[in-house]
């Protein structure tokens, strides 16, 4: 039912567009648009709107041109080879020593962001029930599932996974990690939650759209709308119950991320940060990656989108990206801070893009624009940075922990292809660094339960590999 008080708010905003079809809908159409209606944030579309009308990509960086002038790359430690951090010299071996600790704790939990489908790779579903292992055929969701779960068996106790998925993602993830059983992770181990989704708005009128007639056009609010809907969810006291008190997130596309690394995880404890991040050194000022930038003491990631091609290509006097601590996404967080910041009423500000929405013309007709026609709106869990009392960026290896999956087969970068390679290439490594030979053109992946030389070792279980293959372990019970 349309009350009265949601026909106002329609008015009031010009948005009795949205009502143009619904005499014609069946009782249960009408009350699907209904509902959707009475969810939507009227507030914040005014804020939206307003947003839009400035038309500056920029508006939402709350950065002023000086600042980004002044800043630079932060100093941090690097995986395997320590260095830097606020708390002085940090060796790989005392960060390692803490980071398993924790682990073996319990104190570490982790968030995978899977909000995002697999449209960019022209396939329907969420991105996670991709296959990308190079000889296992494993989903992104299997591969990076496997990992989480063989690290509580290793350390011994299993690690709480919360999944954050959208309203296009949510129900065939459930199914799908339902039907293989959570890939051997507990389903009480295991907490769903859904980001929530933003109307676009139309570029010129700013009105919202219909993207069918009982349906507004809405898009999920970016990754930054992993605070707010995991507050909702209970998340934070899911996670405090089980004695988490740090929490590692990572996004779906990246197979070879290293969130529950115990080096990392380390650095992140002895610097007593409460945001640590993951960076790779930017090569070239065209990467698609945003940077990580500090001034002042404050820290902030830079989004590609919204870097000058001059600020983006500023060198160093070494010849290195004056801007070169490339973001790939992984962060730690102590779970105070995520309390504190949901607190925050406006730690997290919406960003605006130009993007082609499918839509409804006044006849009902619906179009698919070639062009962009419409502002969509999201968060970034990033801009949280500057509220935190201490952020530590730690670089690492990006052949070690960095092949994202972006763009469909034959695309010149980010394509499965790509990350296969990196993934054959990252186990022919590990294998050569364990003594075994691996006959030329074989592909080789790691199982995940292959941590180091000995397991490799013990995979392998011989000293020649020359046949394609999974090194894989028996799967240790998490205790
Ligand atoms: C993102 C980062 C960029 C980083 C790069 C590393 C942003 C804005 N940009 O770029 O700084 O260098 O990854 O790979 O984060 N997702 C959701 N819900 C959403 C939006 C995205 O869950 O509402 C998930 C997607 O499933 C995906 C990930 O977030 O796993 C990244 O989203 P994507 O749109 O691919 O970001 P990029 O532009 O590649």
């Amino acid at each position: 039912m349309l009350s009265d008080d949601l026909r106002q708010t329609l008015f009031d905003l010009g948005q009795q567009q949205l009502l143009a079809h619904v005499d014609q809908l069946e009782t249960s159409a009408r009350d699907r648009l209904a509902t959707q209606l009475s969810t939507i944030d009227w507030q914040q579309v005014r804020a939206m709107r307003s947003l839009a009308r400035t038309d500056d990509p920029s508006a939402a960086l709350s950065v002023d041109a000086a600042w980004l002038a002044a800043a630079r790359t932060p100093a941090g430690p690097r995986l395997r080879s320590g260095g830097p951090s606020p708390a002085g010299k940090l060796t790989p071996a005392d960060a390692t020593l803490r980071g398993e600790s924790l682990l073996a704790s319990g104190g570490a939990g982790a968030i995978l962001v899977a909000g995002g489908q697999a449209s960019r790779l022209r396939c329907d579903g969420p991105k996670g029930i991709y296959r990308v292992g190079p000889v296992s055929n494993a989903s992104l969701f299997e591969l990076l599932l496997g990992r989480v779960r063989e690290t509580g068996g290793r350390y011994g106790h299993p690690v709480p996974l919360a999944i954050m998925t959208s309203s296009a993602t949510d129900g065939p993830t459930r199914d799908y990690l339902k039907e293989h059983n959570y890939f051997g992770l507990s389903a009480e181990q295991v907490l769903f939650f859904q980001q929530a989704d933003l109307p676009a708005l139309a570029m010129g009128s700013l009105d919202l759209l219909l993207d069918a007639p009982s349906h507004v056009a809405v898009a999920p609010d970016g990754h930054g709308g992993l605070l707010s809907a995991l507050v909702a969810a209970g998340g934070l006291e899911w996670f405090a119950d089980r004695g988490v008190e740090h929490v590692a997130s990572f996004q779906v596309d990246n197979p070879l991320a290293l969130p529950l690394h115990p080096e990392f995880l380390g650095y992140h404890l002895l610097a007593d940060a409460e945001f640590s991040t993951q960076v790779v050194e930017k090569q070239e000022p065209a990467e698609r990656v945003g940077v990580v930038a500090e001034h002042n003491g404050q820290h902030r990631v830079i989004e590609y989108s919204d870097l000058s091609d001059e600020r983006a290509s500023a060198v160093d006097p070494d010849g290195r990206l004056h801007l070169r601590a490339g973001s790939i996404a992984v962060h730690a967080f102590t779970l105070g801070f995520l309390q504190r910041a949901a607190a925050e009423p406006n730690s997290l500000p919406l960003h605006l893009a130009r993007k082609a929405v499918p839509c409804l013309d006044a006849t009902g007709t619906l179009h698919r624009p070639a062009e962009p026609n419409a502002f969509k709106f999201e968060r970034f869990i990033f801009d949280l940075m500057p509220f935190a009392e201490r952020v530590l960026t730690v670089e690492i290896d990006a052949a070690e922990g960095f092949a994202p999956l972006k763009n469909p087969p034959g695309a010149a970068a980010d394509a499965p292809e790509h990350v296969q390679e990196a993934m054959i290439a990252q186990a022919r490594r590990r294998c050569e660094e364990a003594g075994i030979d691996v006959a030329e053109e074989i592909a080789v992946e790691l199982g995940p339960a292959i941590f180091d030389a000995d397991d490799v070792r013990a995979a392998a279980g011989g000293r020649v590999v020359t046949t394609p293959r999974v090194l894989t372990l028996p799967a240790r019970p998490a205790s």
